[in-house]
């Protein structure tokens, strides 16, 4: 039976919360692993579903994967398998971030098509085309994806038609291994890239330009294990700082980096909020009305669309009108029909959300749509009038350690519950 999150509107949030380190990027470093034969520590990881999906997933290539305090020690001395399998892979699309390491160890890997949030089409071409480009070949039937290197791996320069995410990860991590020079032009510039690529250095790897545009790589075939920590989740931070927006604050975040929010923080300055920083914990607080803005998501350094949602909330209660622009996925306003349940006046026209601010929503039984979705949901009941009852929690807890539990800390009404 699946669970419930309850939140009754109009508590007062303040006090301090620690972030977890990023999923987006622990996912990708649990894969990494699987590069270097022997025991690679991770540190700072989140206790999350999706974590659990990962470990699964590194247990059947045959890694033993212990999971302790926020740590995993992934021991890859002896893999016995290249294939993932459909049942895990099909519930989580960051699983496709295994093939880039599988194709570095064995020089070939099966890995079925993934699933994961339906939030678009989120099409492979691009790290298809870019693995074609360095050599290896690709085969796709039954919902499996078989890549193999008959003639190695040979360095490349490659430019994405688009700065994926998933594709420049793939890409690092079977770049590596390629004989010579690998570049990755417009290549994504997210934090968890410049994460990924610090452990893969830490690795071995010759990875430079992480963090820009252009990356380059000098392929080598020595790997070694290592010890890294995760990098702090900016959007966990983020969803807590609308909380704080919310609800009035002042409301700390601590473990994560400010400069890696700087849009995010700048449009909750321009919503009428005061922000400040003060090493790796920002504090939000409001006693103005909200005032409107206009966002639109792009690639970093772009706002993230990892945090519209969150931010359509913040909209629906500003004084005026904004535009939310979603410039990265197709279909990423589900979660705003279910806000319009509770009140809230957004009218869609293709990719823009056109938000009438109003001055309070009202609680509702919602459903989330997807990870960030949900969370703006319960981010929304916070502030409405009544009961607001969230279903399909399964989607925050794919993301989220502890959301409610963090939530109720700082001072909401909230509680989690079997549904009827
Ligand atoms: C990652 C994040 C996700 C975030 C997204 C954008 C993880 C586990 N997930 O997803 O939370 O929202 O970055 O910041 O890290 N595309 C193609 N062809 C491809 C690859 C992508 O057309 O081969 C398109 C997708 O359909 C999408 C866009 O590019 O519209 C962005 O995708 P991408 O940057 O690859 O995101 P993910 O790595 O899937």
């Amino acid at each position: 039976m699946g669970e419930i999150i309850k939140v009754r509107g109009g508590r007062h949030l303040s006090g301090t919360v620690n972030v977890e380190g990023a999923k987006n990027s622990a996912l990708k470093l649990m894969a990494a692993s699987v590069i270097a034969q022997g025991v690679t520590v991770i540190e700072n990881v989140p206790d999350i579903a999706d974590v659990t999906i990962m470990s699964e997933v590194l247990r059947i290539l045959g890694a033993t994967v212990v999971r302790g305090d926020h740590t995993l020690e992934i021991d890859t001395s002896y893999l016995i398998s290249y294939e993932t399998p459909y049942e895990l892979v099909a519930k989580m699309r960051a699983s496709i971030s295994i093939l880039g390491p599988l194709i570095t160890r064995f020089g070939c890997a099966k890995v079925a098509m993934p699933g994961g949030c339906q939030i678009g089409s989120r099409k492979l071409d691009l790290h298809i085309s870019g693995l074609q480009a360095l050599g290896v070949e690709f085969n796709t039937e039954h919902g499996f994806i078989h890549a193999t290197t008959p003639h190695g791996l040979r360095g490349a320069t490659i430019t994405l038609e688009f700065p994926s995410v998933g594709a420049t990860e793939n890409l690092m991590m079977a770049g590596i291994s390629a004989e010579g020079r690998t570049v990755i032009d417009n290549a994504a510039r997210e934090p968890e890239i410049v994460d990924l690529a610090n452990m893969l250095n830490e690795m071995g790897a010759d990875i430079r330009g992480q963090g820009t545009p252009v990356i380059e790589i000098q392929g080598t075939r020595d790997f070694v294990p290592c010890t890294h920590r995760t990098v702090g989740d900016r959007i966990e931070a983020g969803t807590f700082l609308v909380a704080g927006a919310l609800c009035g604050g002042p409301l700390t975040v601590c473990g994560v980096n400010p400069a890696h929010l700087d849009l995010a923080l700048a449009k909750l300055r321009k919503m009428g909020c005061v922000i400040e920083a003060n090493g790796d914990c920002i504090t939000v607080s409001r006693d103005k009305p909200l005032q409107p803005t206009d966002i639109q998501t792009l690639p970093h350094p772009g706002f993230p669309t990892d945090l519209q949602a969150q931010f359509m909330v913040l909209c629906a209660l500003a004084q005026g009108n904004s535009v939310i622009t979603e410039n990265v996925f197709e279909n990423r306003f589900m979660f705003a029909g279910e806000l319009t349940r509770m009140g809230a006046v957004i009218r869609i026209e293709g990719h823009h959300a056109l938000i009438q601010g109003i001055e309070r929503l009202s609680g509702a039984p919602v459903s989330s749509t997807d990870l960030r979705g949900g969370a703006a949901l319960v981010l929304a009941g916070l502030v409405a009038d009544g009961e607001t009852i969230v279903s399909g929690t399964e989607h925050i807890d794919r993301g989220y350690e502890c959301y409610v539990e963090k939530l109720a800390f700082l001072g909401a009404d909230i509680e989690r519950g079997p549904s009827a």
